[in-house]
């Protein structure tokens, strides 16, 4: 079968990761966490006091940061490693959040990891999650998809994730948060969040997650068949 890129964009919480994650287990794909990547290259400036208005001193911090992600067989879990270490608690905490939407809007930083998203996806076969997948990274994906949601609904699963991760906030600085982010995120020169034209969008407020991945799935399945019809193969697939 044809494999595809399927990009998933939106803004904040509105399911987009749990969402992704679920279609690539489905489909046998790779899921690519993109808000992970800017969050990691943040959590590394914060750490080593990277000034965001010294281009130098950030060109020279990307030189010094390797991305990978691993998935842990005993967890069954997905892990974001910063050159070489687990970092997947440390980049969800909310001092990290509230400086990733100035980190990535830094150009060089989008440069920097857009390549290595490209890279990631090259040979089809992946579920990449972000703000600008379907614009900026591959143009090309065979499905994209825009994802809303209410606010408050956000600010609402934002505050259950963090709580199950030992932080307990109020839902307005959780909605605070979100929607400074949004605007950031929607208001940057490099990479804007926008839907792409060819995109469908998908509002999440009222849906359960298997609602979601349902209708993703299908989504999936009826390209990738139309695809087959077509002809489209990779050449991985021959
Ligand atoms: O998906 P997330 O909330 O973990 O993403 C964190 C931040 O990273 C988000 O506020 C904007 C930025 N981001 C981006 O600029 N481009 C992407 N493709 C993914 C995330």
């Amino acid at each position: 079968m044809p494999k595809i890129v399927i990009a998933i964009d939106g803004y904040s919480s509105c399911g987009k990761s749990t969402t992704a994650k679920q279609v690539a287990a489905r489909l046998g794909y790779a899921y690519i966490d993109t808000g992970a990547m800017y969050r990691s290259v943040s959590l590394f400036f914060s750490q080593h006091h990277v000034a965001l208005t010294n281009p130098k001193a950030i060109l020279d911090a990307l030189q010094q940061i390797h991305i990978t992600f691993n998935h842990n067989a005993r967890t069954g879990r997905n892990e974001t490693c910063l050159n070489g270490l687990n970092v997947e608690e440390e980049i969800r905490k909310m001092y990290i959040s509230n400086i990733v939407s100035e980190v990535s809007a830094i150009p060089e930083v989008r440069y920097a990891m857009v390549a290595q998203q490209q890279k990631m996806g090259r040979k089809r076969g992946v579920v990449m999650d972000g703000r600008d997948i379907g614009t900026q990274v591959f143009p090309d994906a065979e499905l994209k998809i825009f994802m809303t949601a209410d606010p408050t609904i956000r600010a609402q699963r934002r505050q259950i994730e963090l709580l199950e991760r030992g932080e307990m906030l109020g839902l307005d600085a959780i909605l605070e948060n979100l929607l400074k982010r949004d605007y950031i995120d929607s208001n940057r020169s490099e990479g804007p969040l926008r839907k792409a034209h060819d995109a469908i969008e998908l509002d999440t407020s009222f849906m359960t997650l298997d609602e979601q991945v349902d209708w993703v799935i299908q989504l999936a399945d009826e390209k990738i068949a139309s695809l087959h019809r077509k002809g489209h193969f990779n050449p991985q697939d021959a």
